[in-house]
Formats: structure tokens, sequence, C-alpha cells
């Protein structure tokens, strides 16, 4: 909450610690500490919750220059770049924190990682006509795919209409940044959960403390 401040618009990120977040915004909004808040969802499940929780919205059309974004990851490098979208919201969180002035990760002390890749699996968004023929490209570049699925078995389709490959790599990401290229030069591809150089700070707890991290 120390990044937010009254008149501000605020980017909404997606997930359970993002979630944390909207509680402590909509807490705030009704006593009265801030006002004059509007809130850029990045997924219809952020929306949804901001609606509940009563936090007035806008779209990047009406605010296409949040103040701050505060959302959540699933895990933190040493540099605070990150992978993100393993709630599927890859596409919506990196347009608006682009568009943003500051992007804040709040995240706890399991998603943090000396290297990329090598817990969470890395999130790729793609469109969905002719989705198996990226299978065997995924692969040369030494990741092993994995179609998403919801609960009931069908391919889990993004707030975009597109599906999701999850890409693990046995060894972590050697290379984010030439990772990225290749994969966004794929036609297809429409995004990757690779959040690079995008985060200025990330507040990572244990039990007891937060420990804060900032891009120089
Ligand atoms: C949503 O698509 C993701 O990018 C989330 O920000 C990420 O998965 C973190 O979620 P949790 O806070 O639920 O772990």
């Amino acid at each position: 909450m120390e990044f937010v401040h009254s008149g501000m618009v605020i980017g909404l990120g997606t997930g359970t610690t993002a979630d944390l977040f909207l509680r402590a915004l909509a807490a705030a909004l009704k006593d009265g500490r801030v006002q004059n808040i509007r809130g850029v969802p990045t997924s219809r499940q952020s929306e949804r919750r901001a609606l509940e929780l009563g936090i007035p919205l806008a779209t990047l059309a009406e605010a296409p220059h949040p103040d701050v974004t505060i959302d959540g990851a699933d895990e933190v490098a040493p540099n605070i770049d990150l992978i993100k979208g393993l709630g599927g919201a890859l596409l919506r969180e990196k347009i608006v924190a682009q568009n943003s002035a500051k992007l804040v990760i709040i995240a706890d002390v399991g998603k943090a990682v000396s290297r990329l890749g090598t817990k969470a699996m890395l999130p790729v968004e793609v469109a969905q006509f002719g989705h198996e023929i990226h299978k065997e490209f995924f692969r040369s570049l030494g990741a092993a795919p994995t179609l998403r699925r919801d609960t009931d078995g069908k391919p889990f389709v993004t707030d975009n209409g597109n599906y999701i490959y999850d890409c693990k790599f046995s060894s972590g990401i050697a290379d984010a940044n030439a990772l990225e290229s290749t994969l966004r030069r794929r036609a297809g591809v429409v995004e990757t959960g690779l959040f690079l150089g995008m985060a200025k700070v990330a507040l990572i707890a244990d039990e007891t403390n937060v420990e804060r991290r900032e891009r120089p």
C-alpha cells in the first residue's frame, strides 16, 4: 500500500497474492485512507474480485497509463526478472504492466529462484489455430511442453481466447532474453510468461520479514 496514493490509477494483478493487495486496497478505500482510485484489472478474475470488493474500475482505453501495477509472480530471479502466468493471465498482465509507470511484485520467498525456470514452468500463450505444431518448436528450444487443460480435460482457454503451453526446462532457462526473442518471433505465439526488465520493485516475504529488491 506504500505505493498507492489518492487519485492514482492502479493496475490490479491476478492470483492469490495479488488478491491480498486487492483486499488491502479495498479496506483503505473504505476507511478513507485513499480516495479517488481507479483500478485497471489484468484479468476477468481480478475484474470480478475488484467489483466484489467495491474498487472502482477503468479500462486501459480510459486510463492508459496506470501509476503503478501491483501483481504476483511465479518465479522471481535475483535481478527481479520474472516468470508469470500460472494463473493464465500473462498477456493482460504484461500489457497493463508495460503501460504502467511502475511494476511492483509481491511474492513469498518460495517464488525466489537463482535462475528462471528452475521451479516453475514457462507459460506460452498461443493462438488456437495450428497450436499442435508448436510442440516440436518448443522441444527444439530444450523445453518439455504440455498443453494446459481444465479439470474437465478440455484445453484451458485464456481470457483472450487462446491456449497455453507450459514449458518445462529441466535445468532452468539459460538465457531468458534470447529465449524471449526466439519465442516472440514465432507466428502463433501470442505472449510468453517471461517478464524481463519490467519489475521496478519486488517485495519478497518470509514468515517474519519482507525483503525489498529494487532494479537499479
Ligand atoms: C497469473 O497469471 C499469474 O501471473 C500470477 O501473478 C502468478 O501466477 C502468481 O499467482 P499466486 O499469487 O496465486 O501464486
